[in-house]
């Protein structure tokens, strides 16, 4: 048994997620972290909101409301959903909590205390109408290249051309729409990432066993160019966690707050503060600090492939500048891009479905298993409701809901709701015992690598077994020559549902557990030996048929929802 700790990507606080957002980072981590308890290890699998940053100010103003309270809401609604998604946060904390500000303003102190922190003077833009300093992408005007007159500060959408503020012709405030801007100038922190370089990327050397979509991003951002850059660290924001050193404050750095992307990593560690505050003062620190503990732990973080460069560069940066015995990841997880019906899923245009409107159409299985089996692993995978039309019926319906609801209906209807007596398993039972024993054993080690999608195949291919065992044994013919015969084909029938409802219960939790309810027996531990597991139903044990595990989607429901979910959301 080992000590695990699991971090998914904290979401942005600015709304409800997409399904692309879902499967790239929470999804995978709650497989994973189901999986390992499972098999009886102990984790600690953490995520949170993350909540600072103009576009939760933004989306606060929006929603015409005062951002704490704006946060404090989304982040309600975000829980209650990834509750209704099955994700098994051991806590689903805040990047605004008390602890993160304490620990980010923490991390700051010691890399300023280590010479890992400079200031740098800004020319910012501020506008006199808003109040507040202008993030270079909500300063708009008309690009000097091709005359667009809605031109990003940053860039031009238009032509492409990247953009400063200050190239903009007639300049105003995308908040607001004021010209009344000016330039000011204006100090910031910058981490010198660049001084560490040399033990980032031994540190990435290191790391063998990493998906190359993981290093070859890194060593992109090390050796590119010039190479690893300086970061800044402080924004001229109201909302975020004010600039501070340790617990003293920072001369020049009043009124700011800390770049969101620098105290958003650190609420992994806050998070099992939260975690350890919540329930009666938890011992966080035997996960966090190898110097208690927590040497025996392995980390793995799970996450888009956008995140990275933050978590191979920055989040390890402000970790080892720290000079303190924390924890490094271990193994770090990344995925590609879920596009939805031939384009991209996209928040800021509400297109693609969202976890809260997936859950209105089907339970959280359908959409685990379909998310999970087609999950964007080694490219972008694609979204289209045909595909999830397809692999829900065959997989789910035809394949694995079939099985158990023939065999429990066939069982009731001959034998009454007991699991019959009778006969010895033969060869027919042997060879699917051993066949079973390969595929379990090869199921357990690639969801130990989070080979996601290979082990999803592995798992149907399981399941695919146990129905033509059925279908070859056939005990509806056997009854009627050999009704001992018919019994023992039966009795394996129903060893087959309590060791799919194991086995399956990472992927697809509902169904399992009322797989599991219908046999009224405890849950088994996972089927080492996969002999004595398809022995542990005996004769005797009653059970009650479940209600249909799962519906097939019609083409009337897969065309309504096409339609549904065409637009974008409003
Ligand atoms: O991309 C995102 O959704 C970010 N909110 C992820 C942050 S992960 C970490 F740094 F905490
Ligand atoms: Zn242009």
């Amino acid at each position: 048994m080992q000590r695990h700790l699991i971090t998914s990507a904290i979401p942005y606080i600015n709304g409800i997620k997409h399904l692309g957002n879902l499967v790239g980072s929470q999804l995978p981590a709650d497989l994973y972290a189901r999986y390992l308890r499972a098999r009886g290890h102990e984790v600690l699998f953490l995520c949170a909101t993350d909540e600072h940053g103009t576009p939760a100010e933004l989306a606060a103003a929006k929603a015409g409301k005062p951002v704490a309270e704006y946060c404090a809401e989304m982040h309600a609604v975000q829980a209650d959903i990834a509750k209704g998604f099955g994700l098994s946060f051991d806590h689903f904390g805040r990047s605004s909590s008390p602890q993160n500000h304490t620990l980010t303003q923490h991390f700051a102190g010691r890399l300023a205390d280590a010479g890992l922190i400079r200031e740098v003077s800004e020319q910012q833009v501020y506008s006199n109408a808003d109040g507040r300093y202008l993030p270079d992408r909500y300063i708009e005007g008309t690009c000097p290249n091709c005359a667009y007159d809605k031109a990003r500060g940053d860039q031009c959408e238009n032509c492409t051309k990247q953009l400063d503020p200050t190239d903009l012709i007639n300049p105003r405030s995308a908040i607001s729409g004021s010209t009344d801007l000016e330039v000011r100038e204006t100090k910031h922190l910058y981490l010198r990432q660049s001084a560490l370089k040399d033990d980032l990327d031994a540190w990435i050397d290191s790391k063998t066993d990493w998906p190359i979509l993981t290093t070859s991003i890194a060593k992109k951002w090390l050796h590119d160019g010039d190479g690893l850059q300086d970061r800044g660290i402080t924004r001229d924001l109201d909302w975020g966690i004010p600039v501070r050193r340790g617990n003293e404050d920072w001369p020049g750095m009043e009124g700011k707050v800390f770049y969101v992307w620098f105290d958003a990593p650190i609420e992994y560690i806050a998070c099992a503060g939260e975690w350890a505050d919540a329930n009666g003062d938890a011992d966080w620190e035997r996960w966090w600090r190898t110097d208690k503990g927590a040497d025996d732990v392995r980390y793995t973080q799970f996450m888009g492939k956008d995140n990275v460069p933050f978590h191979t560069l920055s989040f390890p940066a402000t970790i080892l500048g720290s000079g303190e015995p924390w924890k490094m990841v271990d193994h770090l997880k990344s995925f590609n891009y879920l596009t939805y019906d031939g384009g991209q899923f996209s928040t800021s245009q509400g297109r693609g479905v969202f976890m809260d409107q997936a859950l209105e159409i089907l339970p959280a299985d359908y959409w685990r298993w379909w998310l999970l089996s087609n999950c964007p692993e080694t490219s972008d995978s694609e979204f289209t409701w045909e595909l999830f039309q397809q692999g829900v019926n065959k997989d789910l319906a035809d394949v694995l809901g079939n099985f158990v609801s023939r065999v429990t209906k066939f069982c009731r209807s001959k034998f009454g709701e007991t699991v019959p007596s009778g006969g010895t398993y033969g060869d027919r039972e042997t060879a699917l015992i051993e066949e079973l024993q390969a595929r379990v054993t090869r199921y357990g080690a690639l969801m130990e690598a989070m080979e996601v999608r290979k082990s999803a195949q592995e798992l149907r291919a399981i399941w695919v077994a146990g129905n033509e065992y059925l279908q070859a044994a056939a005990p509806w013919a056997t009854i009627k020559v050999d009704e001992a015969q018919a019994a023992m084909q039966i009795r394996m029938a129903f060893n087959l549902i309590r060791l799919y409802a194991t086995i399956s219960s990472p992927f697809i939790p509902t169904a399992s557990d009322r797989m599991q309810s219908s046999l009224g027996m405890e849950s088994a531990d996972w089927p080492e030996d996969v002999a004595s597991a398809l022995s542990s139903v005996q004769a005797g044990q009653t059970f009650a048929v479940p209600e249909n595990l799962f519906a097939k989607i019609s083409d009337d429901d897969r065309a309504d929802w096409q339609s549904r979910f065409a637009g974008t959301r409003g």
